[in-house]
């Protein structure tokens, strides 16, 4: 793992955005709990997504489908057959991985793989042919544990937005072009997790089935593509660190005509952040086909049936919280004031957008030992919490919880001093500039709401 890794690493355990799951049983590869902090951020990025896609578009719905579904879905969607990755083991050590991320040079320089045929476990030489191993999980729905009752945990959200086509279409009445949109839980049991909680067996998925005439979808397509892109913009991502990757006709999945990822620079380099596929007719005519049930569109405008063409813009969401963290994590030797006592310290300052800050603001008393300016801390404290998701915090020295709160991108610390005790005014310290203004009291949340909102973007300034 890379060094800027592992400092994201472990400042995810230490403040509470990430911790392994099941950690006091030795953890789980591949499984991810949110901490307190990572949950908020996580909220938010959900926030904004539906601010963005169903609350500001005109024509997508949002549903919520089941994690489990009827098993000949998965026949029809053809993940039983394709939803594969080619895996081999060690003869050595049995280690298994994937032989596409050995070819790659995935494991080069991690455990003992300096060459790309040796076995990143052992550095062995000798392998099983590869075979190909599906990645869906396996399970049973009721009590009796044989083929005729076994399913599998969704590997993608997109099936039940295909299978409640009709549905959503006799409910809402839309008319083409219009999408179904969805954000869940899917499962994957990937044979080589990894990278932080870059590839993870269990996750959320953020994805929009827009469906288009066919014919339109290659000009859907490169709309979708522009508003995708603007959507990590417009999360703060830096615009040098995001790219386009044009899949091979190759490697495409097997229901898509074109597929462009939109790749990352994470520490450990380029890599798939979210995708935007060009998925055809292929899963209403399948799911059409294997359930004997009509899933073609009428257009009355056009006084033709015909099956609509998919564009599908999806992301996953712990690896756009993985990206966040990495775009904002900054170091600054020597301290951001010179006047702190700890000038030979190295500073963290997460400079995460201000929408996805899990901690809007900060109420610190200037010392807790002067019981008055506690409790006049307390009371702002109370008063702001119905408005803003905000912090109580008194250990330690001010310019220590400044620097706590910097840690974690806390946007505003509000500090109350010997003269808030004597004309109710106190400090607002914003997080980038550093610049300390003061403020009366009773125009706090006025004056608060305002420099949240400056922005002119949508902040979830609570999350209630
Ligand atoms: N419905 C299309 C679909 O599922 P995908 O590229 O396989 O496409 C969608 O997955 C997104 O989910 C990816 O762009 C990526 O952000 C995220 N993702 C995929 N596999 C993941 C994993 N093992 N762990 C975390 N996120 C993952």
């Amino acid at each position: 793992m890379s060094n800027l890794m592992e400092k994201i690493v472990s400042l995810c355990k230490r403040r509470g955005f990430i911790f392994q799951s099941s950690e006091i049983y030795g953890g789980v590869e591949g499984l991810w709990d949110l901490g307190p902090l990572g949950a908020l951020m996580k909220q938010n990025l959900r926030d904004f997504w539906i601010k963005r896609f169903i609350l500001e578009e005109e024509n997508i719905v949002l549903i919520e489908g089941t994690c489990l579904m009827h098993p000949k879905v998965w026949e029809a969607s053809g993940h039983l057959e394709h939803f594969t990755d080619p895996l081999v083991e060690c003869k050595n050590c049995h280690f298994r991985f994937r032989t596409d991320h050995m070819a790659d040079g995935r494991f080069i320089g991690q455990g003992k793989a300096k060459e790309k045929n040796q076995c990143p476990n052992c550095g062995e030489k000798e392998f099983t042919p590869p075979r190909m191993f599906n990645l869906m999980f396996k399970t049973f729905l009721g009590s009796v544990e044989d083929k005729s009752h076994q399913t599998y945990l969704r590997p993608e959200t997109a099936q039940s937005m295909f299978t409640n086509f009709q549905n959503v279409l006799n409910s809402t009445r839309s008319k083409i072009p219009f999408g179904i949109a969805q954000i869940g839980r899917s499962f994957r049991n990937e044979i080589t997790t990894g990278d932080f909680t870059f590839r993870s067996r269990e996750f959320d998925i953020a994805e929009i089935e827009y469906f288009v005439e066919p014919g339109q979808d290659e000009k859907y397509f490169e709309i979708w593509l522009d508003k995708w892109g603007k959507f990590f913009l417009d999360l703060g991502l830096k615009k040098e660190n995001l790219r386009r990757y044009e899949h091979p006709k190759e490697s495409l999945a097997h229901y898509s005509k074109r597929t462009v990822d939109i790749e990352y620079k994470f520490p450990f380099g380029w890599a798939e952040l979210a995708g935007v596929a060009n998925r055809t007719d292929f899963d209403l005519r399948q799911h059409s086909k294997f359930s004997g049930q009509d899933l073609s569109y009428y257009d009355e405008a056009k006084k033709r049936k015909y099956y609509p063409f998919v564009i599908e813009p999806t992301m996953g969401l712990e690896r756009a919280i993985l990206a966040i963290l990495c775009d904002a994590y900054q170091e600054i030797k020597g301290g951001r004031t010179k006047t702190t006592k700890a000038t030979k310290e190295v500073e963290i300052l997460l400079k995460v957008d201000k929408k996805i800050a899990p901690i809007k603001i900060a109420v610190l008393p200037l010392v807790r030992n002067k019981s008055e300016l506690v409790k006049k801390t307390k009371e702002v404290y109370q008063m702001l919490k119905p408005h803003f998701v905000c912090q109580y915090d008194e250990l330690g020295s001010i310019g220590r919880r400044y620097r706590r709160m910097d840690e974690v991108g806390t946007i505003f610390c509000l500090t109350c001093d010997f003269q808030t005790l004597e004309d109710d005014t106190l400090t607002i310290r914003d997080r980038d500039t550093m610049k300390q203004e003061r403020v009366k009291i009773e125009d706090l949340v006025k004056v608060l709401k305002e420099k949240l909102e400056a922005q002119k973007l949508f902040v979830k300034i609570r999350n209630s």
